[in-house]
């Protein structure tokens, strides 16, 4: 198991926000987790990536109990992407070799593992560009460079194309699909659009006012054949679109 919650307690403003019994990620898992605005996908995402701490409960990494001694040894093997490229108003190479740098990779080696994810994105043309300009498309490439390039043994990536046209969002989700296939990176993927799911995974998690109320395939789910009411609500958009495709045939 290469990350573990177990019993585990996120309260805020005296209010529980997220409780999960026991959930595991297997070495090598993609998966996907969409619920409703408020439902706590974000506060799931920063548990797991242990950025957020939790009110109480155990989380593992590789078997072993995170502790706030292991902590950031741990999380220095994970990387995150959020909706919001947090992006540092230097070049567009900086901001990749900036993690790689944290973590005592520089000189040649730096160098040769930014271009690579740079020209593997398809953005080696904006190497010395400042991020300010770059269009919504293109800061999420970078962001994504920024990941990747560590090298992480998890990703972590919280509605990352939700600010992005329809086609970019498309282009972008195949390119990550491809990339998460290849690197065989354990990941994360918060979504609130069902249509999103399909590129990078069939394995989903329904989160639903603060806990995990379904985690199984994709394929049951647009099957129709889980009937909770958040899952109903949440397949209303496909549904709608499937009657316009219906409409204009
Ligand atoms: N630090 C905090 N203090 C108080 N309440 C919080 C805090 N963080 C989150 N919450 C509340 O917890 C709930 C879950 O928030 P969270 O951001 O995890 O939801 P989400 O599913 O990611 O929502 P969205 O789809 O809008 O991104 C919300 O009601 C939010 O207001
Ligand atoms: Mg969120």
């Amino acid at each position: 198991m290469m990350l573990r919650l177990k019993d585990i307690l996120v309260v805020r403003d005296k209010k529980p926000i997220l409780r999960v019994n026991d959930l595991g990620l297997a070495q090598g898992e993609r998966l996907a987790v969409i619920g409703p605005n408020g439902a706590g996908k974000s506060t799931f995402l920063k548990v797991l990536a242990l950025l957020e701490q939790p009110t109480a409960g155990e989380i593992f990494f590789r078997g072993e109990r995170v502790t706030a001694k292991n902590l950031l040894a741990f999380r220095r093997r994970m990387a995150v992407v959020f909706q919001e490229p947090l992006l540092l108003n230097t070049t567009v190479f900086d901001n990749v070799a900036q993690g790689l740098k944290f973590r005592g990779v520089s000189g040649s080696e730096a160098e040769r593992r930014v271009d690579y994810w740079l020209d593997r994105l398809g953005i080696a043309e904006l190497r010395h560009r400042r991020p300010l300009h770059l269009s919504g498309g293109e800061a999420q490439r970078v962001s994504l460079a920024r990941a990747f390039v560590l090298e992480p043994e998890i990703i972590f990536l919280d509605e990352p194309f939700s600010a992005l046209d329809f086609p970019t969002r498309i282009d972008l989700l195949e390119e990550l699909g491809a990339l998460l296939a290849n690197t065989g990176a354990t990941a994360v993927f918060v979504t609130h659009d069902f249509n999103e799911i399909p590129h990078l995974t069939d394995n989903v998690a329904v989160i639903d006012r603060g806990q995990p109320v379904y985690k199984g395939a994709l394929k049951e789910i647009l099957a129709g054949k889980v009937t909770l009411p958040v899952v109903r609500h949440l397949l209303r958009p496909l549904q709608k679109s499937r009657q316009i495709n219906e409409y204009i045939k």
